[in-house]
This record gives structure tokens, sequence and C-alpha cells, in this order.
């Protein structure tokens, strides 16, 4: 944040952030793990530090997968409620929650995969 938006890190992340800041759309999938976002997502949306404060404008999609019931979907929202709250301007155009999914393989005999793609023509 102190280095004009590049990160003080010298690594991949920096193709993501220019692709990221041309983004229109941002679609956030992760799985729940432990009541929360995947790491990997964490991860992520802790590496847009550098330009947190020029987020751009996004329509943004979430899609979020887990073993039990949307109650613990809803409970592992707040971490990515709080990096787009950061956005400049944003819409959540779309929710997929993915519940009671456990096994692996198990979401391609779900309504959600339709659902998915429904939303991805709408975009
Ligand atoms: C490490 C780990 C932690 C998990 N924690 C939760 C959890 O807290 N609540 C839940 O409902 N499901 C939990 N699950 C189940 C996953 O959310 C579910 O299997 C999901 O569909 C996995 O998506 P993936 O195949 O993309 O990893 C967990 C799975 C793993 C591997």
């Amino acid at each position: 944040m102190k280095h004009n938006g590049v990160c003080a890190l010298n690594d991949d992340m920096a193709d993501v952030l220019e692709s990221f800041k041309r983004a229109d759309v941002l679609v956030l999938a992760t799985p729940v793990y432990f009541y929360g976002i995947c790491a990997q997502m964490k991860t992520f949306i802790d590496r847009t530090y550098p330009i947190w404060q020029h987020l751009g404008e996004k329509e943004v999609y979430y899609i979020i997968s887990a073993g039990l019931g949307e109650d613990i979907i809803k409970r592992s929202l707040g971490d990515l409620n709080g990096f787009v709250e950061h956005l400049e301007k944003q819409e959540i155009k779309g929710r997929i929650y993915a519940s009671n999914v456990m096994d692996a393989g198990e979401v391609t005999e779900t309504s959600f995969m339709n659902a998915a793609y429904e939303m991805g023509r709408a975009v």
C-alpha cells in the first residue's frame, strides 16, 4: 500500500492484480473450511492489500459450497463481504450456496450445477 500499488513481494500476484484491475466481473468461489472461506481465497483477498483503496467497480458473484447446511455458509460470509464492501462500487448480482455437498463429485447430482450455468450465462 505504501509502494504505489506495487506489492513488496515480487511474485505472480502482480499479474493477478493486473487482471483484477481490468475485470468488470468478480466471481468469488470457495468451499467452507472450518466455518470460513478456504485459505487460498483468504490469501487472494489479503494480497489485494497494495490496491485496497482502489479496488474499482465490479459486478460480484458468490459460489460457496459446504458439507452441511446453508446456515454454515452464511456464517462464513464475513470475510467475503468485508472484502466486497471495500470495492469502490459493487453489486452482488448472484449467489449460489451449494449446501450439503460433502463428498467429491456429489455436487454434480444437484441443481447447483445448472444454477451455476444459468448464472454464468446471465453475466
Ligand atoms: C478441511 C475441511 C474443512 C471443512 N470444514 C467444513 C465446515 O466447517 N463446514 C461444512 O459445512 N463443511 C466443511 N467441509 C466440507 C466442504 O465444505 C465440502 O466438502 C466442500 O464441498 C468441499 O469443496 P472442495 O471439493 O472444493 O474442497 C470441510 C472440508 C474440508 C476438507
